[in-house]
């Protein structure tokens, strides 16, 4: 039986739990990653572009990739290597890439694979919103072409750049409040629900040991910062592409999201009015819980699958 693929597009900053959920989503028989587009966040976008480039090379795959926006639509870009390591990528010796970037720039690639596909596609960030935000607002034409967009970023409940805002949003406000107001069909996988989404030390040894990829991503993990190697790995922006093709592991709600962008220390903060309090229509369906030990062993099956 052939399986009908979801086609995406993933927007990146790879970024360690960038590379499970690329590495997840270019094997996973109900997916067709359609493009990769990269976006200045964990670290500069000369090494996110860099990065996932190496990955695709290291998975052998087609898969194009293009370079996207290198700051933050209204503020300058501020490095978040401290998660990541130096180069985003920190533990494993990659061979330089050789695969060509895409010669657009990220934002004109996914116009253009929009306009061109026979159908509509899902848009799946998981890094800053700046390129999504830039398309948006540059190419009203795609909004109609563009299926949804499920997005690893934000938070119903605290923050982890600062004590209300989740990094990905608060990296960039103002291209969020573009997308979360855009009236596009978006879904919100959020910090607090990833936070739970941890690989255990079982988990990780059971990785490691099944193929390459694993003995990779091992490599990786001994310098991600994102939870820790004793207590789990928070796989957040995974969670995005587990939502895709297993929603039945989310508990989600239809809410009014907004993001604060003026607060002096509330700035990349998203506001989930689960509550009905601004009495605003919903906008975003929100997840608010997860099965996580479904999810975990979902991930490991999934990472079976790669070379
Ligand atoms: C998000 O920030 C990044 O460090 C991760 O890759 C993830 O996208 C979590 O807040
Ligand atoms: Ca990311």
């Amino acid at each position: 039986m052939t399986v009908q693929r979801i086609p995406i597009i993933i927007d990146t900053d790879p970024g360690i739990d960038d590379a499970v959920a690329i590495g997840v989503a270019l094997h996973h028989e109900e997916l067709e990653v359609k493009l990769i587009s990269t976006v200045a966040g964990n670290v500069d976008v000369d090494k996110t572009t860099n990065n996932a480039l190496k990955l695709v090379q290291f998975f052998d795959k087609f898969t194009p990739v293009a370079r996207g926006a290198s700051k933050p639509l209204c503020t300058e870009y501020e490095d978040s290597s401290r998660i990541h390591g130096e180069s985003g990528m920190d533990g494993y010796e990659f061979p330089e890439a050789k695969a060509a970037i895409h010669q657009e720039h990220a934002v004109n690639a996914i116009r253009q694979l929009l306009m061109n596909s026979e159908e509509k596609v899902t848009l799946v960030p998981i890094g800053p919103l700046t390129n999504i935000a830039l398309l948006l607002s540059l190419y009203p034409e795609c909004y109609f072409r563009i299926e949804r967009i499920v997005l690893m970023g934000g938070s119903a409940n605290g923050g982890n750049h600062t004590q209300t805002a989740e990094y990905n949003i608060f990296a960039d406000p103002e291209a969020a409040k573009i997308v979360f107001s855009s009236g596009l069909d978006v879904t919100m996988v959020g910090l607090d629900v990833t936070s739970k989404a941890t690989l255990t030390p079982d988990n990780v040894i059971a990785i490691r040991d099944q193929n390459e990829t694993g003995k990779m991503m091992y490599s990786l993990f001994q310098h991600y910062r994102g939870g820790s190697l004793k207590t789990g790995l928070k796989m957040h922006d995974l969670c995005a592409i587990a939502y895709l093709v297993k929603p039945e592991l989310f508990t989600t709600k239809k809410c009014f999201v907004d993001v604060e962008t003026a607060g002096a220390y509330t700035r990349g903060t998203t506001i989930v009015d689960q509550k009905n309090r601004y009495q605003q229509p919903p906008n975003t369906t929100v997840c608010l819980d997860i099965d996580v030990e479904a999810f975990r062993m979902w991930a490991v099956k999934c990472l079976a699958a790669a070379r």
